[in-house]
Protein backbone atom coordinates (compact mmCIF):
# COMPACT_ATOMS: atom_id res chain seq x y z
CA UNK A 1 0.00 0.00 0.00
CA UNK A 2 0.89 3.62 -0.80
CA UNK A 3 0.45 6.10 2.04
CA UNK A 4 0.28 9.33 1.28
CA UNK A 5 1.43 11.98 3.78
CA UNK A 6 -0.09 15.29 3.65
CA UNK A 7 1.71 18.12 4.13
CA UNK A 8 1.76 18.91 7.77
CA UNK A 9 2.35 21.66 10.24
CA UNK A 10 2.92 19.93 13.07
CA UNK A 11 1.39 21.90 16.18
CA UNK A 12 3.25 22.84 19.21
CA UNK A 13 2.59 20.19 21.98
CA UNK A 14 4.43 21.09 25.59
CA UNK A 15 3.00 18.43 27.74
CA UNK A 16 -0.15 15.58 27.19
CA UNK A 17 -3.01 16.78 29.93
CA UNK A 18 -2.01 15.05 32.68
CA UNK A 19 -5.56 13.80 33.29
CA UNK A 20 -6.11 11.81 30.14
CA UNK A 21 -8.92 9.59 30.60
CA UNK A 22 -10.09 7.08 27.95
CA UNK A 23 -10.57 8.33 24.39
CA UNK A 24 -10.74 12.42 26.09
CA UNK A 25 -7.79 13.84 23.35
CA UNK A 26 -6.92 12.95 19.74
CA UNK A 27 -3.43 12.59 18.06
CA UNK A 28 -3.44 15.86 15.49
CA UNK A 29 -3.63 13.53 12.72
CA UNK A 30 -5.54 10.41 11.49
CA UNK A 31 -5.16 8.06 8.64
CA UNK A 32 -8.00 7.62 5.94
CA UNK A 33 -8.62 5.24 2.70
CA UNK A 34 -11.64 4.73 0.68
CA UNK A 35 -13.67 1.76 -0.94
CA UNK A 36 -15.79 1.83 -3.84
CA UNK A 37 -16.20 -1.57 -5.63
CA UNK A 38 -14.60 -0.21 -9.13
CA UNK A 39 -11.15 0.72 -7.72
CA UNK A 40 -11.42 -1.71 -3.89
CA UNK A 41 -9.37 0.34 -1.74
CA UNK A 42 -7.34 3.74 -2.25
CA UNK A 43 -6.15 6.88 -1.47
CA UNK A 44 -4.87 5.92 1.46
CA UNK A 45 -3.23 9.32 3.17
CA UNK A 46 -2.41 10.72 6.61
CA UNK A 47 -3.43 14.21 6.74
CA UNK A 48 -5.06 16.32 9.46
CA UNK A 49 -7.48 14.97 12.49
CA UNK A 50 -10.53 16.16 11.02
CA UNK A 51 -14.16 16.32 10.74
CA UNK A 52 -16.09 14.16 8.27
CA UNK A 53 -18.32 15.40 6.01
CA UNK A 54 -21.19 12.87 5.02
CA UNK A 55 -24.53 12.56 3.73
CA UNK A 56 -27.34 12.64 5.91
CA UNK A 57 -28.47 9.33 3.69
CA UNK A 58 -25.22 7.70 3.97
CA UNK A 59 -26.00 4.08 5.28
CA UNK A 60 -24.22 4.09 8.27
CA UNK A 61 -26.77 6.21 9.58
CA UNK A 62 -29.33 4.09 8.75
CA UNK A 63 -28.74 0.54 8.60
CA UNK A 64 -25.67 0.65 11.10
CA UNK A 65 -22.95 -0.36 8.97
CA UNK A 66 -19.82 0.26 11.30
CA UNK A 67 -17.00 -1.90 12.71
CA UNK A 68 -14.18 -0.45 14.64
CA UNK A 69 -11.48 -2.16 16.92
CA UNK A 70 -8.53 -1.13 19.52
CA UNK A 71 -5.28 -1.53 20.20
CA UNK A 72 -2.59 0.05 22.10
CA UNK A 73 1.07 1.48 21.53
CA UNK A 74 3.20 1.09 24.99
CA UNK A 75 5.97 3.73 25.57
CA UNK A 76 8.82 1.90 26.35
CA UNK A 77 11.16 3.19 29.08
CA UNK A 78 14.16 3.58 26.47
CA UNK A 79 11.57 5.99 24.93
CA UNK A 80 10.73 3.93 21.78
CA UNK A 81 6.68 2.00 21.02
CA UNK A 82 5.72 -1.50 21.09
CA UNK A 83 2.86 -2.16 18.97
CA UNK A 84 0.62 -5.28 20.78
CA UNK A 85 -0.55 -7.78 18.44
CA UNK A 86 -2.07 -5.40 16.02
CA UNK A 87 -2.08 -8.47 13.48
CA UNK A 88 -4.59 -10.03 15.89
CA UNK A 89 -6.46 -7.00 15.45
CA UNK A 90 -6.52 -6.11 12.32
CA UNK A 91 -7.83 -10.18 11.41
CA UNK A 92 -10.70 -9.30 13.97
CA UNK A 93 -11.62 -6.05 12.28
CA UNK A 94 -11.62 -8.33 8.72
CA UNK A 95 -13.80 -11.29 10.70
CA UNK A 96 -15.97 -8.26 12.35
CA UNK A 97 -15.92 -6.61 8.88
CA UNK A 98 -17.39 -10.32 7.07
CA UNK A 99 -20.08 -9.92 9.31
CA UNK A 100 -21.34 -7.12 9.06
CA UNK A 101 -21.00 -7.71 5.03
CA UNK A 102 -18.16 -5.16 4.66
CA UNK A 103 -14.85 -5.56 2.58
CA UNK A 104 -11.65 -6.59 4.31
CA UNK A 105 -8.78 -4.33 4.88
CA UNK A 106 -5.84 -6.72 3.79
CA UNK A 107 -4.03 -7.60 7.03
CA UNK A 108 -0.43 -6.12 6.35
CA UNK A 109 -2.00 -2.89 4.64
CA UNK A 110 -4.00 -2.28 8.19
CA UNK A 111 -0.65 -3.02 10.17
CA UNK A 112 1.52 -0.90 7.74
CA UNK A 113 -0.90 2.14 8.21
CA UNK A 114 -0.84 2.12 11.87
CA UNK A 115 2.77 1.41 12.34
CA UNK A 116 3.52 4.63 10.08
CA UNK A 117 0.28 6.60 12.15
CA UNK A 118 1.75 5.57 15.40
CA UNK A 119 5.43 6.42 13.98
CA UNK A 120 4.29 9.87 13.08
CA UNK A 121 2.03 10.86 15.88
CA UNK A 122 4.48 9.10 18.69
CA UNK A 123 4.75 12.44 20.88
CA UNK A 124 1.06 11.37 21.96
CA UNK A 125 2.10 8.52 23.44
CA UNK A 126 2.10 9.01 27.17
CA UNK A 127 4.94 7.62 29.41
CA UNK A 128 3.61 7.26 32.76
CA UNK A 129 2.98 4.14 34.25
CA UNK A 130 -0.25 2.35 32.94
CA UNK A 131 -0.51 5.02 30.37
CA UNK A 132 -0.80 4.02 26.06
CA UNK A 133 -2.11 5.63 22.82
CA UNK A 134 -4.59 3.96 21.85
CA UNK A 135 -5.61 2.79 18.47
CA UNK A 136 -8.99 3.04 16.76
CA UNK A 137 -9.61 1.66 13.33
CA UNK A 138 -13.49 2.69 12.49
CA UNK A 139 -14.97 1.74 9.15
CA UNK A 140 -17.96 2.91 8.18
CA UNK A 141 -20.88 2.60 5.10
CA UNK A 142 -20.75 6.30 3.40
CA UNK A 143 -22.66 5.54 0.46
CA UNK A 144 -26.31 7.65 -0.04
CA UNK A 145 -28.65 4.93 -0.22
CA UNK A 146 -31.32 3.38 2.62
CA UNK A 147 -31.81 0.02 1.27
CA UNK A 148 -30.58 -2.64 2.96
CA UNK A 149 -28.09 -4.39 1.36
CA UNK A 150 -24.05 -4.64 1.45
CA UNK A 151 -23.24 -0.96 0.34
CA UNK A 152 -20.42 -0.03 -2.59
CA UNK A 153 -18.69 2.42 -0.77
CA UNK A 154 -17.01 2.80 2.34
CA UNK A 155 -14.04 5.04 4.47
CA UNK A 156 -12.08 3.28 6.53
CA UNK A 157 -10.17 5.80 9.21
CA UNK A 158 -7.82 5.20 12.41
CA UNK A 159 -7.38 7.85 15.10
CA UNK A 160 -5.34 7.97 18.14
CA UNK A 161 -6.06 8.85 21.85
CA UNK A 162 -3.63 8.91 24.48
CA UNK A 163 -5.15 7.13 27.74
CA UNK A 164 -5.27 6.31 31.15
CA UNK A 165 -6.40 2.87 32.70
CA UNK A 166 -10.13 2.43 31.21
CA UNK A 167 -11.03 1.86 35.15
CA UNK A 168 -10.14 5.22 37.10
CA UNK A 169 -8.82 3.24 40.04
CA UNK A 170 -6.11 1.38 37.97
CA UNK A 171 -5.87 -2.30 38.63
CA UNK A 172 -8.47 -1.46 42.23
CA UNK A 173 -11.29 -4.40 41.91
CA UNK A 174 -14.15 -3.17 39.80
CA UNK A 175 -17.93 -4.55 40.84
CA UNK A 176 -20.09 -6.05 38.36
CA UNK A 177 -23.90 -6.33 38.05
CA UNK A 178 -26.00 -9.15 36.61
CA UNK A 179 -28.91 -7.65 34.72
CA UNK A 180 -32.34 -9.52 34.58
CA UNK A 181 -34.16 -7.66 31.78
CA UNK A 182 -31.15 -7.46 29.05
CA UNK A 183 -29.43 -9.76 27.48
CA UNK A 184 -26.26 -8.79 24.84
CA UNK A 185 -26.00 -11.18 22.06
CA UNK A 186 -27.07 -14.32 20.77
CA UNK A 187 -25.45 -17.28 18.91
CA UNK A 188 -25.82 -16.06 15.31
CA UNK A 189 -26.06 -12.58 15.91
CA UNK A 190 -23.45 -9.63 15.78
CA UNK A 191 -22.21 -10.37 19.55
CA UNK A 192 -18.74 -11.33 17.86
CA UNK A 193 -18.28 -8.75 15.70
CA UNK A 194 -16.80 -5.08 16.51
CA UNK A 195 -20.06 -3.16 15.81
CA UNK A 196 -21.47 -0.33 17.46
CA UNK A 197 -25.12 -1.88 18.59
CA UNK A 198 -23.67 -4.19 20.11
CA UNK A 199 -22.70 -1.16 22.34
CA UNK A 200 -25.27 1.06 22.18
CA UNK A 201 -27.88 -2.29 23.45
CA UNK A 202 -25.31 -2.26 26.77
CA UNK A 203 -25.66 1.48 27.64
CA UNK A 204 -29.51 0.97 29.37
CA UNK A 205 -27.96 -2.09 31.47
CA UNK A 206 -24.90 -0.25 32.36
CA UNK A 207 -26.02 2.71 33.36
CA UNK A 208 -29.03 1.06 35.36
CA UNK A 209 -25.75 -1.26 37.14
CA UNK A 210 -23.75 2.18 38.33
CA UNK A 211 -26.72 3.79 39.31
CA UNK A 212 -27.02 0.52 41.72
CA UNK A 213 -23.37 1.14 42.62
CA UNK A 214 -21.35 -1.27 40.09
CA UNK A 215 -19.59 -0.21 37.05
CA UNK A 216 -19.78 -2.92 34.45
CA UNK A 217 -22.18 -5.47 33.56
CA UNK A 218 -22.00 -9.14 33.19
CA UNK A 219 -23.79 -10.72 30.10
CA UNK A 220 -25.37 -14.00 30.80
CA UNK A 221 -26.45 -16.17 27.53
CA UNK A 222 -29.20 -14.90 25.73
CA UNK A 223 -31.22 -17.95 25.46
CA UNK A 224 -31.08 -19.77 28.80
CA UNK A 225 -29.89 -16.60 30.61
CA UNK A 226 -27.47 -19.01 32.75
CA UNK A 227 -24.20 -19.33 31.05
CA UNK A 228 -21.45 -16.56 31.28
CA UNK A 229 -20.87 -14.30 28.00
CA UNK A 230 -18.30 -12.02 29.12
CA UNK A 231 -18.53 -7.68 30.86
CA UNK A 232 -18.50 -5.18 29.44
CA UNK A 233 -15.64 -4.23 27.67
CA UNK A 234 -14.12 -7.64 28.30
CA UNK A 235 -14.08 -11.62 28.30
CA UNK A 236 -13.67 -13.34 31.42
CA UNK A 237 -11.93 -15.66 33.75
CA UNK A 238 -12.98 -17.61 36.66
CA UNK A 239 -9.91 -18.96 38.70
CA UNK A 240 -10.53 -21.99 40.98
CA UNK A 241 -8.44 -23.05 43.91
CA UNK A 242 -5.52 -20.36 42.47
CA UNK A 243 -4.51 -23.02 39.70
CA UNK A 244 -7.20 -23.49 37.42
CA UNK A 245 -8.66 -20.91 35.08
CA UNK A 246 -11.86 -21.28 33.43
CA UNK A 247 -12.92 -19.08 30.44
CA UNK A 248 -16.01 -19.16 28.54
CA UNK A 249 -15.62 -20.34 25.22
CA UNK A 250 -15.48 -18.36 21.83
CA UNK A 251 -19.73 -18.77 21.48
CA UNK A 252 -20.13 -16.97 18.12
CA UNK A 253 -22.21 -14.46 21.19
CA UNK A 254 -18.43 -12.78 22.60
CA UNK A 255 -16.02 -11.07 21.51
CA UNK A 256 -12.35 -12.70 20.01
CA UNK A 257 -10.43 -11.24 22.60
CA UNK A 258 -6.98 -10.42 21.92
CA UNK A 259 -6.09 -10.33 25.88
CA UNK A 260 -7.68 -13.05 26.49
CA UNK A 261 -5.64 -15.02 24.10
CA UNK A 262 -2.84 -13.95 25.68
CA UNK A 263 -3.40 -14.20 29.50
CA UNK A 264 -4.59 -18.12 28.46
CA UNK A 265 -0.97 -17.76 26.64
CA UNK A 266 0.59 -16.80 29.72
CA UNK A 267 -1.64 -18.71 32.32
CA UNK A 268 0.00 -22.29 30.75
CA UNK A 269 3.39 -20.27 30.68
CA UNK A 270 2.80 -20.14 34.35
CA UNK A 271 1.76 -23.76 34.62
CA UNK A 272 -1.67 -23.10 35.53
CA UNK A 273 -4.63 -25.61 34.00
CA UNK A 274 -6.36 -23.31 31.13
CA UNK A 275 -10.11 -24.75 29.90
CA UNK A 276 -12.37 -22.63 27.74
CA UNK A 277 -15.74 -23.78 28.32
CA UNK A 278 -19.73 -23.23 29.09
CA UNK A 279 -19.75 -21.24 32.73
CA UNK A 280 -22.64 -21.57 34.87
CA UNK A 281 -23.14 -18.62 36.34
CA UNK A 282 -25.36 -19.73 39.25
CA UNK A 283 -22.82 -23.03 40.00
CA UNK A 284 -20.21 -20.44 39.80
CA UNK A 285 -22.03 -18.49 42.95
CA UNK A 286 -21.49 -21.55 44.76
CA UNK A 287 -18.26 -22.06 44.59
CA UNK A 288 -17.62 -18.99 45.05
CA UNK A 289 -19.50 -18.99 48.44
CA UNK A 290 -17.51 -22.38 49.16
CA UNK A 291 -14.53 -20.60 48.81
CA UNK A 292 -13.74 -23.11 45.39
CA UNK A 293 -13.35 -19.99 43.31
CA UNK A 294 -10.75 -17.38 44.69
CA UNK A 295 -10.38 -14.72 41.50
CA UNK A 296 -12.58 -13.53 39.20
CA UNK A 297 -11.25 -11.02 36.10
CA UNK A 298 -12.15 -9.16 33.17
CA UNK A 299 -9.80 -9.14 30.01
CA UNK A 300 -9.28 -6.37 27.67
CA UNK A 301 -7.35 -3.55 25.65
CA UNK A 302 -8.66 -1.03 27.76
CA UNK A 303 -8.02 -2.20 31.52
CA UNK A 304 -5.48 -4.99 30.80
CA UNK A 305 -6.96 -7.32 33.75
CA UNK A 306 -10.10 -5.75 35.84
CA UNK A 307 -10.17 -8.13 39.30
CA UNK A 308 -14.02 -8.83 39.88
CA UNK A 309 -14.23 -7.41 43.35
CA UNK A 310 -18.07 -7.61 44.05
CA UNK A 311 -20.98 -9.61 41.87
CA UNK A 312 -24.24 -8.40 42.17
CA UNK A 313 -27.47 -10.21 40.83
CA UNK A 314 -31.04 -10.80 41.83
CA UNK A 315 -30.85 -8.44 44.74
CA UNK A 316 -27.73 -10.24 45.98
CA UNK A 317 -23.68 -9.28 46.30
CA UNK A 318 -20.92 -11.76 46.80
CA UNK A 319 -17.59 -10.53 47.55
CA UNK A 320 -14.51 -12.23 45.86
CA UNK A 321 -11.10 -12.39 47.51
CA UNK A 322 -12.55 -9.85 50.45
CA UNK A 323 -12.60 -7.47 47.74
CA UNK A 324 -8.84 -6.99 46.77
CA UNK A 325 -7.45 -8.06 43.64
CA UNK A 326 -5.98 -11.72 43.69
CA UNK A 327 -2.78 -12.86 43.48
CA UNK A 328 -3.11 -15.13 39.60
CA UNK A 329 -4.92 -11.79 38.47
CA UNK A 330 -1.94 -9.59 39.83
CA UNK A 331 0.61 -12.45 38.68
CA UNK A 332 -0.82 -12.72 35.15
CA UNK A 333 -1.13 -8.19 34.62
CA UNK A 334 2.86 -8.07 35.48
CA UNK A 335 3.91 -10.79 33.20
CA UNK A 336 1.08 -8.99 30.45
CA UNK A 337 2.43 -5.54 31.03
CA UNK A 338 6.03 -5.95 31.20
CA UNK A 339 5.80 -7.75 27.64
CA UNK A 340 3.49 -4.52 26.28
CA UNK A 341 5.95 -2.36 27.87
CA UNK A 342 9.10 -4.27 27.07
CA UNK A 343 10.33 -4.98 30.71
CA UNK A 344 9.44 -8.84 30.05
CA UNK A 345 11.07 -10.51 27.27
CA UNK A 346 9.02 -11.02 24.78
CA UNK A 347 8.81 -14.81 24.10
CA UNK A 348 5.80 -15.18 22.01
CA UNK A 349 7.00 -12.75 19.29
CA UNK A 350 3.58 -10.30 20.32
CA UNK A 351 5.35 -7.17 20.04
CA UNK A 352 6.83 -4.85 16.78
CA UNK A 353 9.19 -2.28 17.99
CA UNK A 354 8.43 1.46 17.01
CA UNK A 355 11.32 3.21 17.11
CA UNK A 356 10.95 6.92 17.16
C1 LIG B 1 -17.40 -6.74 24.07
C2 LIG B 1 -15.94 -6.89 24.29
N1 LIG B 1 -15.47 -8.04 24.80
C3 LIG B 1 -14.15 -8.24 25.01
C4 LIG B 1 -13.24 -7.24 24.71
C5 LIG B 1 -11.76 -7.49 24.94
O1 LIG B 1 -11.09 -7.60 23.73
P1 LIG B 1 -9.56 -7.18 23.60
O2 LIG B 1 -8.82 -7.96 24.62
O3 LIG B 1 -9.17 -7.56 22.22
O4 LIG B 1 -9.49 -5.73 23.85
C6 LIG B 1 -13.68 -6.02 24.20
C7 LIG B 1 -12.73 -4.95 23.86
O5 LIG B 1 -12.33 -4.83 22.74
C8 LIG B 1 -15.06 -5.84 23.98
O6 LIG B 1 -15.52 -4.69 23.47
Amino acid sequence: MTIRIDPFTVPPLDALPSELGFGRYFADRMFTQRFDAARGWHDASIGAYRQLALDPAAQVFHNGQMIFDGTKAYRRSDGHLNLFRTEKNAERFNRSARRMGMPEVPVDAHVEAITELVRLEARWAPAQPHTALYIRPVMIATEKDLAIRAPREYLHYIILSPVAPYFAGGFAPVAVYVPHDYVRAVRGGTGEAKTPGNYAGSIAATEEAIAKGYQQVLWLDAVERRYVDEVGAMNIAFIHDGKHLRTPALSGAILHGVTRDSILALARDLGLTVSEERIDFFEAIEDIERGRITEIFGMGTGAVIAPVGRLGYQGRDVVLNGGEPGPVARRLFDELTGIQYGRVADRHGWTRLIKV
